[in-house]
C-alpha cells in the first residue's frame, strides 16, 4: 500500500514568530516521486521530518490518504526514512541491519526470507555478512536503504541520501533509487538542495524558499515556466542570464527591451505575450535569457524572430564537448538576492483595499496574493549576495553556450542573435509576466 500525502496550510516555528516553514501546501500522488528542492536552511528537512511525524506541525493539517495525520505517531505511518548519514548498528552484519526492524514490529517472525529477497533486489547479496566498518560509502548506502526497503514501507522520505557519496557514485545511486521506488510503487519524498537531481529524479519538483513554496511542477515546467526569478536562477546550468531592462512601447514605433545601450527589438507582428508587456512600458523589468536562448551569429545568419546585439568576450570556458562564452553586453545583470520571501499576509489581517496610497496598496496586493518572492532590482551595481549558482558566476553578463569551433579570445567583439521565443521577463517583484502566466497552460497537463 502506497500513499498519498497532503500538507494544507502548513506551518512550524522553533522561534516564537519565526515562521521557517510557512503555510505551505502540497499534494502528493500515491506512488509519486516529489523532490523539495531549496537552498540550505529553507526547510526542507523540517517539512520532511513533519510528515514522519518526528517534528510537531504546529498550524495546518497533515492528511495521509485524505485522513487527519497530525498526531498519528511515527511508527503508526509506516514511512522508511532514509538521512544522509546513513546509522547502521556497527555491531551487525547487513544482515541483521535489514532484518532489525522486522524483528522489532514482528516479534517472532523470521526476517531471512524478506532480507535474502531485498538484497537480491539491491544486488548486495554477498555483502550480508559483513560489518559496517568492511563496507564503502555507497555499499553502506545501499545496506541503509535495504532496512528501508525490506520494511515495505507505505513512503519513502529521503534527506540528501546521497550527498556524501563522490559524483560518480551518486549519480549511478540515483539512477537506482529512481528505477526501484517506481519498480516498488512507492510514494517518495526526497530531499535535495542539488538541482541537477532534483531535475533528474521527480515525477515532480518543489522548490522552497525561506519556508515558502515557489513553484510545484514538472521538472520540465519549472525549468521552462519558471513562476518566478527565483526558481529560474534556482534551476539549470549554466545559470541563466538575468539582466537590467526597459520596456521601450511607442505609439509610433518598434516595440523593444534595452539592455543598457542595446536593445532587442521584438518581432513584429508583436505576440500576445509582447503585446501584453505594453503595460510596463518605461519600467524596469528583468529579462532572463537561458544560455541556449543566444547563439553566435551576425544578421545575414538571423532567422525569423532573433534579435541582434554586440558582446565583448571576457572569458571562455571550455568544458570539452561544448565552450561557456561570458560575454559582457553593457548590460547590468539582476541579483536575486537570497532573502528571505515575502510571506503571504496573515488570515484575517490582508490589507483592505481602501487603504493606503496606491503604491502601497499594489504592493499589498503583489504580497498577499503570492507565497512567491519579491525579487528585488538592486539599485546598486556594487558586490550583491548573490544565490549560489551550481558553478558559480564568472565575469560578463551573458554567458552563452557554443561549440568548441569558435576561436574566441578574450576582448573580441562577437555577434550575438537572441531567440526572442525563448525570452522570460520578469517584473519588478520577480513574477514571470514573460510568456504571461495566465495565458499558457502547465506543461504538465
Ligand atoms: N531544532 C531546531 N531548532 C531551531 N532551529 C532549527 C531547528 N531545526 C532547524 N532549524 C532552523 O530551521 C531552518 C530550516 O532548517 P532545515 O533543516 O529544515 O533546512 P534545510 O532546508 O533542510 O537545510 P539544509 O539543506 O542545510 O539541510 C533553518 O534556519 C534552521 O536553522
Ligand atoms: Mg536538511
Amino acid at each position: 500500500m502506497t500513499r498519498a500525502i497532503s500538507l494544507h496550510d502548513v506551518s512550524k516555528s522553533y522561534t516564537r514568530g519565526v515562521r521557517v516553514v510557512d503555510r505551505l501546501s502540497l499534494d502528493i500522488r500515491p506512488g509519486e516521486f516529489l523532490v523539495l528542492l531549496g537552498p540550505s536552511g529553507c526547510g526542507k528537512s523540517t517539512v520532511l521530518r513533519m510528515i514522519a511525524g518526528l517534528e510537531e506541525i504546529d498550524e495546518g493539517e497533515l492528511l495521509l490518504d485524505g485522513e487527519h495525520a497530525n498526531e498519528l505517531l511515527p511508527a503508526e505511518r509506516r514511512m522508511a526514512m532514509v538521512f544522509q548519514n546513513f546509522a547502521l548498528y556497527p555491531s551487525m552484519t547487513s544482515r541483521d541491519n535489514i532484518g532489525f526492524p522486522l524483528r522489532i514490529e514482528t516479534p517472532g517472525a523470521d526476517p531471512r526470507a524478506r532480507v535474502e529477497a531485498t538484497a537480491r533486489m539491491l544486488g548486495i547479496e554477498e555483502l550480508l555478512d559483513r560489518f559496517p566498518g568492511q563496507l564503502s560509502g555507497g555499499e553502506r548506502q545501499r545496506v541503509a536503504m535495504g532496512r528501508a526497503i525490506a520494511r515495505r514501507p507505505t513512503a519513502f522520505l529521503m534527506d540528501e541520501p546521497l550527498s556524501n557519496l563522490d559524483a560518480k557514485l551518486r549519480n549511478h545511486l540515483r539512477a537506482e533509487i529512481s528505477g526501484l521506488t517506481r519498480t516498488l510503487g512507492v510514494t517518495t519524498v526526497y530531499v535535495t538542495h542539488d538541482q541537477a537531481e532534483a531535475m533528474s529524479l521527480g515525477d515532480r519538483v518543489a522548490v522552497l524558499r525561506g519556508g515558502v513554496l515557489q513553484q510545484v511542477g514538472t521538472p520540465r515546467t519549472v525549468y521552462a515556466l519558471p513562476r518566478n526569478v527565483f526558481v529560474a536562477a534556482f534551476i539549470g546550468t549554466p545559470r541563466i542570464n538575468l539582466l537590467r531592462g526597459v520596456v521601450r512601447a511607442p505609439l509610433d514605433g518598434a516595440m523593444t527591451i534595452s539592455l543598457g545601450k542595446q536593445f532587442l527589438r521584438l518581432p513584429e507582428p508583436l505576440s500576445l505575450d509582447h503585446q501584453l508587456l505594453r503595460v510596463q512600458q518605461g519600467r524596469e523589468v528583468i529579462v532572463g535569457l537561458r544560455s541556449e536562448a543566444v547563439r553566435i551569429g551576425d544578421r545575414s545568419a538571423a532567422r525569423p524572430g532573433e534579435a541582434l546585439i554586440t558582446g565583448l568576450v571576457e572569458h571562455v570556458e571550455f568544458q570539452g564537448h561544448e565552450v561557456l562564452v561570458h560575454f559582457n553586453t553593457g548590460s547590468r545583470p539582476a541579483v536575486v538576492p537570497d532573502l528571505e520571501a515575502p510571506r503571504p499576509a496573515p488570515a484575517g489581517r490582508r490589507r483592505r483595499r481602501d487603504g493606503g496610497t496606491v503604491l502601497e496598496r499594489l504592493r499589498g496586493r503583489a504580497g498577499a496574493l503570492r507565497a512567491g518572492p519579491v525579487v528585488a532590482v538592486e539599485e546598486s551595481a556594487g558586490p550583491a549576495v548573490e544565490p549560489a549558482p551550481p558553478e558559480g558566476r564568472l565575469p560578463g553578463d551573458l554567458i552563452v553556450r557554443t561549440t568548441p569551433d569558435y576561436a574566441l579570445r578574450h576582448g573580441m567583439q562577437v555577434p550575438l542573435l537572441v531567440d526572442i521565443a525563448h525570452l522570460f521577463v520578469f517584473d519588478q517583484h520577480g513574477d514571470r509576466i514573460c510568456p504571461a502566466p495566465a495565458r499558457l497552460p502547465d506543461l504538465e497537463e
